[in-house]
C-alpha cells in the first residue's frame, strides 16, 4: 500500500512537470511541441490522480491555476519596496540630458544602459519564496497594492513554481512586471462586448486592468492576459551584477523576461532604438507607448537612488500620442451580425499616426451618453496599435451650439423591424428574425478568411444575394448556380464559374473554420481549434452540456455558455443540418503536418502579397509555424519591406533569410 502511494505520488509529480514544460513551451516560448489534445489528455490523467488521492493535493499543481469562487474583495498588500513611477521624456536632447546628469552624478565618462519596450499594462508585482509563487499584488498607490493572486495564477505564462535551471533559485524574489493583453484579445473581447451589450474597454490596458480585477478568477481566466517581467524589488539569496543577467535569470527561471530588449552604449544607440521601436510598434501583439532606458549595473542603479518616487537610474522616453482632432458630421446606426445597433461617428477624414480616419465606431448609447457626444462636436481621436480608433473626448470649447444629440431610431434603419433594449443591457437590437442587414453581416463572416475562406463573397455581391431574395440563411449559398450568378451585377460567366469553385472548395472545411464561420459568440479562432480538438466531431460539440464544455482549455463559464445557446437555438440546428446536406464537411483535426512541419518561421517588415495573419495562416495551413520572436531556434526569418529589429538578432545568430519570393515558392506557388 506504502509502496503503490509512492508511485502515485511518483507519477503525479511527473505529470505536473510535464505540463508545466508544455505550458511554458507554449505561453512563455510561442512554441509548442505538444498538440492541444495531448496537453488535454495529460491535464486530465492528473487531475484524476490528484480526485483520487486528495492526501496529494498541491497549490502549485498546474490544475489549480483557476482557484474556487469569487472572493468578496481584495485585501492589501504592503510592496516590501515601494513600487515607484518613471519620470518621462519625449526629446532625443532630453535623453542626452538624462546621460549626461547620470555621468555627472557617478563620474563616469560611459555608461551602459538597457533599453526595453514600454509596455502599455497594468504594474503587478510577483513575490516567489523559495520559489512558489506566494503573491501577486497591484501596483496600488506604489506603497499599499491589492491581492491579486488568484487572478495572477490564471495567467499561464507565470509559473506557479520556479524552474530549476543555471541561476540559483533566490529564498525570496520579487519580480515586477507588466500584465497585458494582446491587441487581438482585446479587439474580439469589445466586438463580444459590444454584441452583447456590455460596455466596451477604450484600451487594451483598461481591458487588462477590469480582467486583472475581476473578483471571480474564472472570468480572469477567460480573457488570455499575459504578463512580461521588466524588474525586480528585492532578491535574497541570489546575487547578480546586471539588470541583464537579472532578465536572463527570469528567463532561466521560466519567467517571460521582457521581450526585444537590448543593451545600449551610448544616447545615439538609444536614440536608434526608439527609432526602431516606434517603427515596429505596430507589428507587436501587444501596446507599447515609448521606450525605457535603464542603468544596467545594479550597483550603479543602487548608487544613483531615486528622487522624487522615480529612480534616478531610469527614464520612460515616450512616442508621440497617435491622435487627432477632427470633427463629427454625421452619426449613424449599423446593424451588426447580432441585430445590435452602433453608433458610428461619420468624421471629417483626419490622418492619425498615418492612416486616414473616416468612422469610429462609438460603441453604444452609454458611451456617447458618458461622452456627451454630439452631431458637430469637435473630438479627440486616438488610435491604439492597430485598433480602430476611438473618441477620446469632446473638444467642448469648439461647441458653437449648433451641435444635435444622436437619437437610437425606434425601427432598425435596414428592415424596419422594432429596435428593442433588453432590460440591464446597453445595446440595443433589431428584432427582426429576416434582418437583411443581419443576414449581409453573418454572409460576409462566413466567408472571411480564417471562416470558409471563400473569395469573392464581397459585399456588393451579398448585398445582391440577400437584396433579391436568394440566400435567406448561410446554407443557401451552397444552392446557388452558375446561371443566376451570373445574371448578377458586375458577375460575368468567368467570375460566376469561380465563385462556384470557390464555394465548392470551400465544403472540404476543417471543424475549427466551420466554428468560427458560424459566428458563435466569443468563440474565435483559438477557442474554435480547442473545442474542435476536444470534440472531435460537430455532432459531439453540438450535444456537449455547459460542464462539458468547460473542460476545454480555456473555456469559462460566459463561454460555454454562449456556445450552449448557440447550438440549443433551433434555427441554428436548422441551418447546420442544411449545410451538411448541401455537403459541407468538416475535418476534424490534430496539429497539421505538411511539408513545413516543424519549421519555425520568423517575419520582419511587410510583404506586398499578403497580410501578416494570411502568412501566419499559409504558413500553419503546411506545418510550419510563425514565431514571434528570433531565436536560435528559428528556421527562417522572412525579410519584407522595411525589417525591423528582428533582421538585425538574425543576422547576428546567422539564421537563413527568406525574400518574398522565396517564401511563395515554399508556399507551393
Ligand atoms: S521599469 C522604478 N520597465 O511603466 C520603476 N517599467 O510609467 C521601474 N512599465 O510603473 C519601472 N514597461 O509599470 C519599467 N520595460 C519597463 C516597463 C515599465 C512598462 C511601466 C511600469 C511603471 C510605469 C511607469
Amino acid at each position: 500500500m506504502a509502496r503503490a502511494s509512492r508511485d502515485v505520488r511518483q507519477v503525479i509529480e511527473r505529470l505536473r512537470r510535464e505540463l508545466e514544460h508544455h505550458n511554458y513551451r507554449y505561453y512563455v516560448l510561442d512554441d509548442p511541441i505538444v498538440s492541444d489534445a495531448e496537453y488535454d489528455d495529460l491535464f486530465r490523467r492528473l487531475e484524476s490522480l490528484e480526485a483520487e488521492h486528495p492526501e496529494l493535493a498541491s497549490p502549485d499543481s498546474p490544475t489549480q491555476r483557476v482557484g474556487a469562487g469569487p472572493l468578496e474583495k481584495f485585501e492589501t498588500v504592503r510592496h516590501r519596496h515601494p513600487m515607484l513611477s518613471l519620470s518621462n521624456i519625449t526629446t532625443p536632447e532630453e535623453m542626452a540630458e538624462f546621460d549626461a546628469r547620470i555621468r555627472k552624478f557617478l563620474n563616469r565618462e560611459r555608461i551602459e544602459y538597457v533599453g526595453e519596450p514600454k509596455i502599455d499594462g497594468v504594474a503587478v508585482e510577483l513575490v516567489y519564496e523559495d520559489g512558489v509563487l506566494a503573491t501577486g499584488s497591484t501596483r496600488g498607490d506604489g506603497v499599499v497594492g491589492e491581492n491579486v493572486t488568484p487572478n495572477i495564477r490564471t495567467i499561464r505564462s507565470v509559473p506557479l513554481r520556479l524552474h530549476r535551471g543555471a541561476h540559483a533559485i533566490p529564498e525570496l524574489l520579487e519580480v515586477r512586471g507588466e500584465v497585458y493583453l494582446p491587441i487581438e484579445a482585446f479587439r474580439r473581447l469589445n466586438r463580444e462586448r459590444e454584441e452583447a451589450g456590455q460596455p466596451v474597454f477604450a484600451n487594451p490596458r483598461n481591458a487588462a486592468a477590469g480582467s486583472l480585477k475581476q473578483l471571480d478568477p474564472r472570468i480572469t481566466a477567460s480573457r488570455p492576459l499575459d504578463l512580461v517581467c521588466h524588474g525586480v524589488g528585492e532578491m535574497r539569496g541570489t546575487k547578480l551584477p546586471t539588470l541583464w543577467a537579472v532578465l536572463d535569470a527570469f528567463q532561466d527561471w521560466g519567467l517571460k523576461a521582457v521581450p526585444n530588449r537590448r543593451v545600449l552604449d551610448s544616447v545615439a544607440a538609444a536614440g536608434a532604438f526608439y527609432a526602431e521601436l516606434e517603427r515596429d510598434r505596430d507589428a507587436l501583439a501587444h501596446e507599447i507607448d515609448g521606450i525605457v532606458v535603464k542603468v544596467n549595473d545594479l550597483a550603479l542603479q543602487r548608487r544613483l537612488g531615486e528622487i522624487s518616487r522615480a529612480p534616478r537610474w531610469a527614464v520612460a522616453w515616450k512616442f508621440k500620442p497617435r491622435q487627432a482632432t477632427t470633427r463629427i458630421v454625421n452619426i449613424f446606426p449599423s446593424v451588426g451580425r447580432t441585430g445590435v445597433l452602433t453608433p458610428v461617428a461619420e468624421l471629417e477624414p483626419v490622418p492619425v499616426g498615418g492612416v486616414t480616419v473616416r468612422n469610429a465606431s462609438l460603441h453604444n448609447m452609454d458611451e456617447i451618453e458618458r461622452k456627451d457626444v454630439r452631431i458637430g462636436d469637435t473630438v479627440l481621436l486616438e488610435r491604439a496599435g492597430d485598433v480602430i480608433p476611438y473618441v477620446v473626448k469632446v473638444v467642448t470649447e469648439r461647441r458653437t451650439g449648433h451641435e444635435k444629440r444622436f437619437r437610437m431610431p425606434s425601427t432598425c434603419p435596414v428592415c424596419g423591424a422594432k429596435v428593442e433594449r433588453a432590460e440591464g443591457e446597453v445595446a440595443y437590437r433589431c428584432i427582426g428574425l429576416d434582418c437583411p442587414a443581419k443576414l449581409k453581416q453573418q454572409l460576409r463572416f462566413f466567408g472571411a478568411r480564417g471562416a470558409m475562406d471563400v473569395e469573392g463573397l464581397g459585399e456588393k455581391l451579398v448585398e445582391q444575394l440577400v437584396d433579391r431574395g436568394l440566400v435567406r440563411d448561410v446554407a443557401d449559398l451552397y444552392a446557388l448556380d452558375a446561371e443566376t450568378l451570373a445574371s448578377l451585377e458586375r458577375m460575368g460567366k468567368k467570375s460566376a464559374a469561380n465563385l462556384r469553385a470557390q464555394l465548392e472548395r470551400s465544403k472540404q472545411t476543417t471543424l475549427p473554420q466551420l466554428l468560427v464561420a458560424l459566428g458563435i459568440r466569443q468563440v474565435g479562432e483559438a477557442t474554435a481549434r480547442a473545442l474542435a480538438e476536444h470534440f472531435g466531431t460537430l455532432e459531439r460539440l453540438m450535444d456537449a452540456s455547459e460542464t462539458e464544455l468547460q473542460e476545454v482549455r480555456d473555456v469559462g463559464p460566459e463561454v460555454a455558455a454562449s456556445i450552449r445557446g448557440f447550438f440549443t437555438e433551433r434555427q441554428n440546428r436548422k441551418a447546420i443540418q442544411k449545410l451538411l446536406a448541401a455537403g459541407v464537411r468538416p475535418a476534424a483535426v490534430t496539429r497539421p503536418k505538411g511539408p513545413l512541419a516543424g519549421k519555425k518561421f520568423v517575419l520582419t517588415g511587410s510583404l506586398e502579397s499578403m497580410t501578416r495573419p494570411e502568412a501566419q495562416r499559409r504558413i500553419e495551413a503546411l506545418g510550419g509555424r510563425l514565431q514571434a520572436s528570433v531565436s536560435k531556434e528559428t528556421d527562417y526569418v522572412v525579410v519584407g519591406a522595411d525589417p525591423g529589429s528582428k533582421l538585425k538578432k538574425a543576422k547576428t545568430l546567422g539564421l537563413p533569410m527568406l525574400e518574398e519570393k522565396a517564401l511563395l515558392k515554399l508556399l507551393g506557388e
